[in-house]
């Protein structure tokens, strides 16, 4: 069974779907290690009461992102992990963990990649009134959302949408899609 660490910035609903995932025996991984960049996070108390190791760093505190990389680096060694489930976490990946964990990173984005990477995709995807957007489950490269794309799932939005039933719908999309995913990629990988 695969080793894998969850990276999380925020609330960390996803996080917590794969985590259940876990216990209900629907996803064969073992999370051991949870990675976050902000103290605050909520995704830390989830982590807690699972009883998962956490790694919390604020990027302030180091010299450079190649810095906290490699401090990120020692605790997955630490921690024999096979691969980097990015949930939320808001940092772009660098060279440090790329070089280290190539193909072995993924990363959930509220959209349909390509349109509307970056930060606030949902609300992208709302001002742009699209009749449909959805879920997409991704390689990590060095860009922003860019790259290869392993799965996706399309959602329409209704004429009257609100920017809240949207998000809601996405979430919901993800926390089916993310486990399910990881479960095909990290079984197929012996
Ligand atoms: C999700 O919408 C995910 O697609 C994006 O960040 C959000 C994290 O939500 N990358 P949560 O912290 O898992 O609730």
């Amino acid at each position: 069974m695969k080793n894998i660490a969850v990276f999380a910035s925020g609330n960390g609903s996803n996080f917590q779907a794969i985590i259940e995932a876990i216990q209900s025996g629907q996803l064969n991984a073992n999370i051991q290690l949870f990675v976050s960049d902000k103290k605050k996070a909520y995704a830390i108390e989830r982590a807690k009461k699972a009883n998962i190791p956490h790694f919390v760093f604020t990027a302030k505190e180091y010299e450079s992102k190649a810095a906290y990389e490699e401090a990120i680096l020692e605790h997955l060694h630490e921690h024999n992990i096979d691969f980097i489930v990015l949930a939320g976490y808001m940092r772009l990946i660098g060279e440090t963990l790329l070089r280290h964990y190539e193909g072995k990173i993924v990363n959930i984005h509220p959209s349909l990649l390509p349109a509307f990477p970056g930060k606030d995709a949902i609300g992208q995807a709302f001002d742009a009134r699209v009749k449909v957007s959805g879920v997409t489950v991704h390689f990590v490269d060095a860009g922003m959302d860019t790259g290869p794309i392993i799965a996706q799932k399309a959602i329409e939005i209704s004429d009257d949408e609100s920017r809240e039933s949207l998000q809601a719908k996405i979430h919901q999309v993800e926390h089916e899609l993310y486990p399910a995913v990881l479960q095909k990629l990290l079984s197929s990988r012996g």
